[in-house]
This record gives C-alpha cells, structure tokens and sequence, in this order.
C-alpha cells in the first residue's frame, strides 16, 4: 500500500509517497480502509519538525482518517469489517490503510460523509473539550472565537452556539467575518489588536468575554486577556500568528481571570473513552443538523504536500481533505 512519509523534517513539498507492507491487526487492533483523511495546522508543524510530539522518521503523519473497517484483531467485539468508521490518531492517517487500537475507533451514522467525517473529528474535539471541558462554558454566556475563519474556529463557533452562549467570530477579514455569521456567531469583528479590547468592552456592552478559544497568540492575546470578563477564562488552542506573547500577572489578578491550556489530543491518549463519547456526542449535533462541517478542497494522496501548503498559505474557506483513491 501507499503511504505518505515525512523523511526529512522541512515544508510540505518534500512529503514521500512510499510503498510500504500492508498492516495486519494484532489484538485489540483494527486495520481501516482510508477513504479520506483530514488536514489540520498542526500537521503542518509535524511536517516541519516543530511540533511537541515527534516520531522516529521515517513516519506518515496526519491526525484523523475516516473509512471502512478492513481487518479487525483478536478481541474486537464492537467494530466489524466493513463498519464505516472515524478515528483520531497522533500520526499515520496519509496512508491507504491505518493500523489503530479498537479503543481509538468510533461508529459513523449514515448521515455524514466520509469527506465530512475526516474533517470532523479534530476541529470539534478540540472545540469541544475547550469550551465544556477546559472552560466549564455555561449557556449565556459570551464566547469570543479567534481565528474563527479556520477549522478549529469554525467549529467553535457553531459549537458555542450549539451549547447556547453569544457567540463573537473574530476573523481576518469580511468574508470569513460573514462566514462566521452565517455558521452562527451573533457578532462578527475583523478587528486588528489596535482596537480590539475596545471592540469587545462595546459589543459585550461592557461586561467583557466570558470564555474565549484562543487560536491566533500574540498581541490578538494580549488583547482578549484585558478585554475578559470577572471571572472568564481563556483557552490556549494555538498560535497561528506565530506570537507567543507573555500574559501579565496582574491583568489575571484583577478580575479573577483563568488562562488554561488545551492539548486536545490527551483526551485520546489518556481517556479514549471519553473521547470517542465525545465523538458520538458530536456526530449527533450533526445528524440533528445543529453544527456543519464545509470542506473546502480535496486533494489526492500523491498531492498531500499541496494540500498542506495550501493550509499554510491561509484562503481556505473549510476543511481540506486527502482522498487516497484519485492518486
Ligand atoms: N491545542 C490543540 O489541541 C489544538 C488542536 C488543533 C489545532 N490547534 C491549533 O489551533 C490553531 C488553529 O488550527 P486550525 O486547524 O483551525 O488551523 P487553520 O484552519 O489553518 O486556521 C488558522 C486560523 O488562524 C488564522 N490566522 C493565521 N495566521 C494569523 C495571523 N497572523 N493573525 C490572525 N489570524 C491568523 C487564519 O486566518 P485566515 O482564515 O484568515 O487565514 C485561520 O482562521 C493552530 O495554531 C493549531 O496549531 C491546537
């Protein structure tokens, strides 16, 4: 079978598509059948040698694949060959075929493509464990989501909706700004840092933001620190901005404000149970028709790198997917 294979650290162009020995399951395992994988910034950062969490190279990264069930190990009782199925790994998913742990796997309903599966599964888990888990968030209250033109972002803000709070999109540009509206947001700003505290005091009508999911780091930080709520908290989701900017001790002081931080792929690693509860939880908000998931492009497996670049480069209105099959 075919894989993708970072070989060398360094831009997505010099991604591999290697031949390599098809999987067998071991106990407890799962071969899948990938029909489509989903591309995530971070895969990007995996790509580049940046990222926290970095294998041995050679290895195939991408961070969730949607398919069918190929092959299932000794002692898989709940999935059966030819079961559709998701699932969200640290790396491996730009592969024709992907070994897993049954425990990693969760059921597809009918309702959803696979396409739309594999975009689905990263961006809402690290929407939702931001929000409910990290954030505690409560019906009512005001979210503000950065970077909400981009795949955690768009999913934040239908998510946030979808648990009932005011929901503020903080986009780039007007375009994306009214993307973010159509997917939910009450408010949509395209504030740049300058007048951002200010924008969100008058918006809230003074209160401030209660819960923010914080994707774009730097001055855009700084900024969503001072224009927080009494008592709100801050979810550290990402830096796409690159800025890693320090928080002031004091700004938290005053108004009993929390920072916390998400590393959503830990709730795979150390409660994969409630990961795949949260998965289904997910899945049904979008049978109910209650969150979407656009997919912008696909791309197939031998252009894996394009489809990286094309992330990295930003414009992407949704989701972009790797198809193995068109390769
Ligand atoms: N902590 C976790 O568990 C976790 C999980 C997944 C992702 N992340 C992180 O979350 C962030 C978003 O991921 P994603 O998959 O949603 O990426 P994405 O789809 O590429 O979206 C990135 C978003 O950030 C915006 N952005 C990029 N550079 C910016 C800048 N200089 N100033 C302001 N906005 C900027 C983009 O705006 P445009 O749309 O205008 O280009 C886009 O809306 C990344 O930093 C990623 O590493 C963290």
């Amino acid at each position: 079978m075919r894989a993708v294979q970072v070989q060398e650290f360094g831009p997505p162009s010099g991604l591999v598509v290697a031949e390599v020995p098809d999987p067998e399951p071991g106990p407890g395992e799962v071969v899948i059948a990938v029909a489509a994988a989903g591309v995530n910034f971070p895969d990007i950062l995996v790509v580049e040698g940046t990222y926290q969490n970095l294998p041995e190279r050679p290895f195939s990264p991408g961070k969730e694949a949607a398919g069918t069930v190929l092959a299932v190990g000794e002692g898989v009782e709940r999935l059966a060959v030819g079961q559709r199925v998701l699932t969200l790994v640290e790396h491996g998913a730009f592969t024709e075929q992907l070994l897993v742990p049954e425990e990693l796997v969760v059921a597809l309903p009918d309702e959803i493509t696979f396409e739309q599966a594999a975009a689905f599964g990263l961006v809402y888990s690290t929407a939702y464990f931001g929000l409910v888990r990290r954030a505690r968030l409560s019906e009512g209250e005001w979210v503000l989501v950065t970077g909400a033109g981009g795949g955690v972002g768009s999913a934040g803000v239908q998510l946030a909706k979808a648990l009932g709070a005011t929901v503020i999109a903080l986009a780039r540009d007007e375009e994306r700004a009214r993307l973010a509206r159509e997917q939910g947001a009450d408010v949509a700003l395209t504030s740049d840092a300058s007048t951002l505290r200010d924008d969100l005091l008058r918006v809230t009508g003074g209160h401030g933001v209660d819960v923010t999911l914080e994707m774009v780091g730097g001055d855009v930080l700084t900024q969503v620190v001072r224009a927080t709520a009494w008592e709100g908290r801050v979810v550290i989701v990402g830096f796409a901005s690159g800025g890693q900017n320090p928080i002031k001790p004091g700004h938290l002081l005053v108004k009993n404000i929390s920072v916390v931080g998400l590393q959503s792929s830990d709730y795979r690693d150390r409660t994969p149970e409630l990961m795949r509860s949260t998965m289904e939880e997910m899945l049904q908000l979008f049978v109910e028709g209650r969150i979407t998931i656009p997919v912008d492009s696909t791309f197939p497996l031998g252009k894996t790198g394009d489809a990286l670049q094309a992330v990295k480069d930003g414009g992407i209105k949704g989701k972009v997917v790797i198809v193995p099959e068109r390769a």
